[in-house]
């Protein structure tokens, strides 16, 4: 039931608030500012290596994962597309842990690499949406999110609550490797438990997104830039844009521009920048000026120190509100499954069920 939502997809992108709350809760103790016991078959402080493998939106979760557990937790991760996971023939030790993600719980090449992980004897978590699945069942952990029924082709709620997992087990594993005291993981807890509101505030910005989407869907090429977490995330909202809208579009490191994508800017081409004002936020700056300089049309997705300290002009500047760092990914997904979605909109495509794709790829 879409409620009285146009698509699942809309309805989904408004459910984030409400699921991510439910699955930051399982996890993490809002009350003492800690976060749960696991009944992990591994021990965080114990292993060397994680190694995280994914297909798509589920891939881009976990290599934001990845930044947050070498952050705050100190512990290396491995992350591979599953379907080069599989074939790839890397060494693995039996004495570190794998994690799989996904949504439905029974993507093929996800599911063949967790077979794979498993004949190599290493313990096993799966942060799985769909929790009989045969993901959930072959795996030593399930680490569920608290998603619901996700019907739209294109994840969006699954995904901000895979995030919300792997924020809050990177704390866990911070903490159990000693890697921050019990005062920063409250801080961070406390971070954590803002996402909801915030999350709110965002969805608030949809009648501007929409009118911005009615501009991008007469493009047939889109940038995407971003550093840090956000590169991933500029990963994820171009994948996002060629599912539903089918404009082509790019998910680019910022610091990757010069060496190649820089070529194709022109008028014609309109770069999105995510960009918060963080500590890196000037670097991307300069980039936005080489976009600028080459004739491209900017949309900067910031806050309103980022709006005040870009020196570019931009097609549209996207403001949202402040958000601590370790929620940021969380909430600047919202813009970018909003964009994407208006704009699939706007081009009347079937936004629920688009051409070529399934929900759940049980082939390889
Ligand atoms: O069910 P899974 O999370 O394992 O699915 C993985 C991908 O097929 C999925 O994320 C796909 O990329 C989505 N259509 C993205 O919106």
């Amino acid at each position: 039931d879409k409620g009285n939502h146009r698509h699942f997809m809309e309805k989904e992108i408004h459910e984030q608030p409400e699921v991510i709350s439910h699955t930051l809760a399982h996890y993490l103790d809002f009350t003492n500012g800690t976060c749960r016991q696991l009944d992990l078959p591994f021990d965080f402080a114990a292993i060397n290596r994680l190694a995280i493998s994914a297909c798509g939106t589920a891939y881009l979760a976990g290599l934001i994962g990845k930044y947050w557990f070498e952050r705050h937790a100190r512990l290396p991760v491995d992350i591979d597309i599953a379907s080069e996971f599989r074939y790839r023939e890397m060494p693995l030790s039996k004495d570190d842990a794998a994690l799989f993600i996904s949504q439905s719980g029974e993507t093929a090449d996800t599911l063949a690499s967790l077979r794979y992980c498993r004949k190599a004897g290493m313990k096993i978590g799966a942060v799985v949406n769909v929790r009989e699945s045969t993901i959930a069942r072959e795996s030593d952990v399930t680490l569920p999110t608290l998603a619901g029924p996700e019907i739209g082709v294109a994840s969006t709620k699954a995904f901000t609550c895979q995030l919300s997992v792997l924020a809050a087990l990177s704390v866990r594993a911070a903490r159990a490797r000693g890697a921050i005291s019990a005062e920063q993981e409250k801080a961070l807890v406390r971070q954590l438990s803002e996402a909801p509101r915030l999350a709110t505030q965002v969805l608030k910005l949809d009648t501007e997104i929409e009118k911005l989407a009615r501009e991008l869907g007469k493009y047939k090429h889109v940038l995407y830039l971003g550093r840090d977490t956000n590169f991933p995330l500029a990963m994820e909202g171009a994948l996002k844009l060629k599912e539903i809208s089918y404009i082509h579009a790019e998910g680019y490191a910022a610091g990757e521009l010069k060496h190649g994508p820089i070529a194709l800017i022109d008028e014609k081409m309109p770069v999105i920048v995510i960009a918060p004002h963080d500590r890196i936020f000037e670097k991307t700056v300069s980039n936005m000026q080489e976009v600028a300089a080459r004739g491209g049309k900017i949309i900067l997705i910031t806050d309103r120190e980022g709006a005040a300290r870009s020196t570019v002009d931009t097609l549209a500047t996207i403001v949202l509100p402040d958000v601590p760092d370790i929620i940021s990914p969380i909430i600047y997904a919202l813009p970018i499954q909003m964009l994407a979605y208006y704009t699939a909109v706007f081009m009347g495509t079937d936004v629920d069920q688009p051409r070529n794709l399934a929900k759940s790829v049980t082939v390889e």
